[in-house]
Order: structure tokens, then C-alpha cells, then sequence
């Protein structure tokens, strides 16, 4: 199966180390495309000998892939190397890995707030890892790799037994620079990765047992313009994967509302394998506020690119992001991304508290937030959001949707769980002959909740 230590064509010949008999484990924290960077990761240690385990107890790397989007999760996350000091010291032959986003970011200070990690490694020198262990083990020294550059690790990711969803990178890096955000400053510049790379991934992931693949990037609709040579803009890959690649479904995230064009919308349109599911991160509902966080359009513009969406796709589902908080949002401010949220009608809402992140330009600005008002105004927006929500999925009641079948639901292993092409996680009763990850089911939706349905299978002809 996909699990093969002897899948190493993809290795850099630069990496000689090996390790047998190691064994690690990677604990991720943040978006996708953390996600994305443990699987490769993951790829590239089996191919060099390590083993995997999901028990902390029993590895000898423990790799924590993190994230520095928002205090709370740095928070958590210097909770959680915090606790890996017992396992240091059960064991101090064990190595400790600080990788991802908030190593690129803290650098050496993580190994000053935490003494018993051995490495520290940065978002674009994954690929070292092997030979930084190595280096450990031998002179028992501290390392620190973040220097700034091109990410280099393998292209191929390391499927789990009955994955069914694949992560496909596209482009990595940002260069948006949302005066809020710190993504930029950790990931570096936009960069595309070529069309046919993608393509060979999206087939070895297919041959591997994937049916639905994920592409992603910060800002998927700037795909291809750092290479004008190519001439492949977002939406004419979409319709080459839609084309030819052997897979199911395919999705892909994240969305920019001022980079979204037609084109696109047709593609989708146009598509079969392409699902009807756009996230779309809006951020605020305040033309002020819009214009102070550099998101580069206004409230009119989304508007349009969602009518156009709406009307070009009549049943795709619309998803966002929302910052409630940012410095100097009055509570008229807040009342019109109330307002926006009433009237764009959002199939779901990820919703954040702003966090200050030193560097960014929004950190030095006036008229920062108090939390309590933050928390206040998070509140109302989740209300009105799920009512929301909830009102949309009540409207699928009754009707019979195509659903990917995933796995048992990690809450209540009498029921499985899978998504529409819409992006709907469904959850069914299974009795009897269990499905298996990656089948198409009708799936039959009886009850409605804000953020799953529930349903049953469909009689056949249904
Ligand atoms: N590139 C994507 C998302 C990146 S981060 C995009 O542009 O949409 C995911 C979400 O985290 C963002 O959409 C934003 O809503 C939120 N976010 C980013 N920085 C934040 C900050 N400093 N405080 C609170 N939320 C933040
Ligand atoms: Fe951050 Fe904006 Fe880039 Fe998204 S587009 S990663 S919010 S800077
Ligand atoms: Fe993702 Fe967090 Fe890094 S959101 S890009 S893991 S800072």
C-alpha cells in the first residue's frame, strides 16, 4: 500500500542520513496547510528508515508542526512543549522537534522558554530534518534551521490507511500582506508550484486510494502569477484537473474575494469533478474596516462576486471568515458586518476575536480592542451566524444528497461521517455491512443541526 519505506524516489540526494528503527510522531496545530507539511513530512522519514507512531510514549523524534496565526493558539501550543519536559526527561535521548510557523517566527527564544527542545526548524527547511537528527544525536548539540527561502521538501505525501481526502499544496507563501496577519512574515513569498507537478501528485495520490483532493494555498486565485511563462492561470488548472485527473472530487481553499474572477466561476460551473463549495473569507462587513486591514476590495465587490457565484452555481454553498475586534472597529463598524452576514446568507462562518501579532502593521495601530468587547461582539456574530446556518441546513431536510463516505464519527462509532459535494459533514447510522472510506452514498437528510446533518442511507433508486 501507500505505506512503503521503498517509495523513496522523491528523497533529495542531499539527505545521506539514516536513522533505523527510529520512531516518531508529529502532533500539528493550525491550518491545512500544517496538515499538508506533516504528511510530506511524514513521507520523507519513512522513506528514511523511521517508523511511525501515534504514541507519544514511543517515539524517539516527537515533531510538533505549529502555528502562530493567533495568540490562543501559540498559547496552546507552548502549553503543549511544556508537557513534552516529563517525556524529555523519562527519556533524554529523545529529540524534540519546534517546527512550523511559530518556529519561523520565535526562533531561538523557543529554545529559551523551553531548554528541553533540541530543534528548532522553519517552514522552509522541513526537508533538513533527517540530517539536523542526525546532527543531534552526534554532538548532542541545539540546532536552529530557519533561515528564509524556498520551502524544498518531497512532493509526495504519506497517505494514512483509508485516507480519503488528499492536501495538494499549489502555490505556497502570501503576499497579500492583511495588516493583521502574520502568515507572510513565516511562510515568505507567493510561490507556484508547476502544473505538472501537481498533476503527477494528484495521480499518485489517486493510485494511493484518494477520492477527493484539496488544493490549497493562501490565496489559490493568484495561482501562476509569479510563473507568466507557463501561462496557467487558477482557473484553467481547475479545468485541467477537472479534465484529467482520476479522482472524484475536487475542492480547494483558500479563496481571495478581490482575486476571484469569472473564469473561475465557469470552471466550477463547467466542472464535474469540481465542488459546488466556495470559502470566502469576507473578514468584516465595514468598507472601513475592510480598507484599514489591506483586504484590497470593498463590501460592493463581494457582493458582486457572490451574485455572480449564486447565479453561475445555484446550489454551491459559501462559507467565510470574520474578524470581529480589529483596532479602531466601532460598534457601527460591527453592526455592519451584522448586517453583511444577514444578507450574504453564509453557509458557514469561521469566526475570530482579532489577536495582536508583533510586526504587523494592525499591531502599532490606535484604537486597539479590550477583550471583553471582543468576546461581547464575537458572541452576537455566532448567534446571528449559526440561526443562520441553521436555518440553511433545515432547508436540506428531506432531500437526498451524495455524500463521500469517510469513516466511523470519532464521537459515536455507530454512526459514520462524510461530506457533501457542498461540503456538508453528514453523519449516518451504520448497521450491519459498514461502508467503506471513499464510497459515494445517497444519503437521505432527516435532521438538521448548525453544523452537521444527520440522515440515512437511501433506498437504491432513490
Ligand atoms: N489566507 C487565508 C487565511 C489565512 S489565516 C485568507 O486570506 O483568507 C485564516 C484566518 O485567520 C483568516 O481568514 C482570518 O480570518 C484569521 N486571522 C488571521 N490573522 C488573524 C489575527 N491576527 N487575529 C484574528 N484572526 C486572524
Ligand atoms: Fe494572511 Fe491575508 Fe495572506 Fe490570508 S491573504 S494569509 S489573511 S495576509
Ligand atoms: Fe497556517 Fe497557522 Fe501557519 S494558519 S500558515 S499554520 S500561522
Amino acid at each position: 500500500m501507500q505505506r512503503q519505506a521503498g517509495d523513496t524516489a522523491f528523497l533529495s540526494p542531499a539527505s545521506t542520513a539514516s536513522v533505523p528503527q527510529m520512531r516518531y510522531t508529529i502532533l500539528t496545530y493550525g491550518c491545512q496547510m500544517n496538515e499538508a507539511d506533516s504528511e510530506r513530512l511524514s513521507a520523507m522519514l519513512s522513506a528514511e528508515g523511521y517508523e511511525h507512531t501515534s504514541l507519544l510514549a514511543k517515539a524517539d523524534l516527537v515533531v510538533i508542526n505549529t502555528c502562530c496565526v493567533r495568540e490562543s493558539a501559540e498559547k496552546r501550543i507552548y502549553g503543549k512543549i511544556g508537557e513534552l519536559k516529563k517525556y524529555k526527561a523519562e527519556n533524554p535521548e529523545r529529540i524534540i522537534c519546534v517546527m512550523g510557523c511559530m518556529a519561523q517566527k520565535d526562533k531561538d527564544r523557543i529554545l529559551e522558554r523551553a531548554r528541553h527542545v533540541d530543534i528548532v526548524l522553519g517552514t522552509s527547511e522541513i526537508a533538513r530534518l533527517p540530517e539536523l537528527v542526525a546532527a543531534v544525536k552526534a554532538k548532542r548539540q541545539k540546532i536552529v534551521a530557519t533561515a528564509e527561502g524556498e520551502a524544498e521538501y518531497p512532493a509526495r505525501a504519506l497517505l494514512s490507511p483509508g485516507q480519503v481526502s488528499v492536501l495538494i499544496p499549489i502555490m505556497t507563501g502570501c503576499n497579500n500582506y492583511c495588516t493583521y496577519c502574520i502568515v507572510p512574515y513565516v511562510r515568505g513569498r507567493e510561490r507556484s508550484r508547476p502544473a505538472k507537478e501537481i498533476m503527477t501528485e494528484i495521480e499518485e495520490a489517486a493510485r494511493g486510494g484518494a477520492k477527493e483532493i484539496i488544493l490549497l494555498g493562501q490565496n489559490v486565485n493568484s495561482y501562476g502569477k509569479d510563473r507568466p511563462e507557463d501561462n496557467i492561470r487558477f482557473s484553467d488548472l481547475l479545468s485541467i484537473i477537472d479534465r484529467d485527473s482520476p479522482v472524484e472530487r475536487v475542492r480547494f481553499i483558500t479563496s481571495h474575494p478581490r482575486d476571484m474572477d469569472e473564469d473561475t466561476i465557469f470552471a466550477i460551473k463547467n466542472g464535474h469533478k469540481l465542488c459546488e463549495h466556495i470559502h470566502l473569507p469576507v473578514q468584516s462587513g465595514s468598507d472601513r474596516v475592510l480598507k484599514q486591514m489591506n483586504r484590497g476590495y470593498s463590501t460592493e465587490h463581494y457582493r458582486n462576486v457572490v451574485d455572480a457565484i449564486r447565479r453561475h452555481i445555484p446550489n454551491c454553498s459559501i462559507t467565510t471568515d470574520i474578524i470581529v475586534g480589529f483596532p479602531g472597529e466601532t460598534e457601527a463598524d460591527f453592526q455592519e458586518t451584522l448586517d453583511f452576514v444577514r444578507e450574504m446568507r453564509f453557509d458557514a462562518a469561521y469566526t475570530f476575536m482579532y489577536s495582536r501579532r508583533s510586526g504587523t502593521r494592525a499591531a502599532a495601530m490606535e484604537g486597539q480592542i479590550p477583550d471583553e468587547v471582543k468576546k461581547e461582539r464575537l458572541h452576537r456574530l455566532m448567534n446571528v451566524q449559526n440561526s443562520i446556518s441553521l436555518k440553511i441546513n433545515r432547508e436540506l431536510e428531506g432531500s437526498v444528497a451524495e455524500v463521500l463516505a469517510e469513516g466511523p464519527s470519532k464521537d459515536d462509532p455507530n454512526h459514520w461521517t462524510g461530506r457533501t459535494r457542498t461540503n456538508k459533514v453528514v453523519l449516518w447510522p451504520v448497521s450491519g455491512l459498514a461502508p467503506r472510506p471513499g464510497d459515494l452514498l445517497n444519503i437521505r437528510i432527516l435532521k438538521a443541526q448548525t453544523w452537521v446533518v444527520k440522515g440515512v442511507i437511501a433506498d437504491s433508486g432513490d
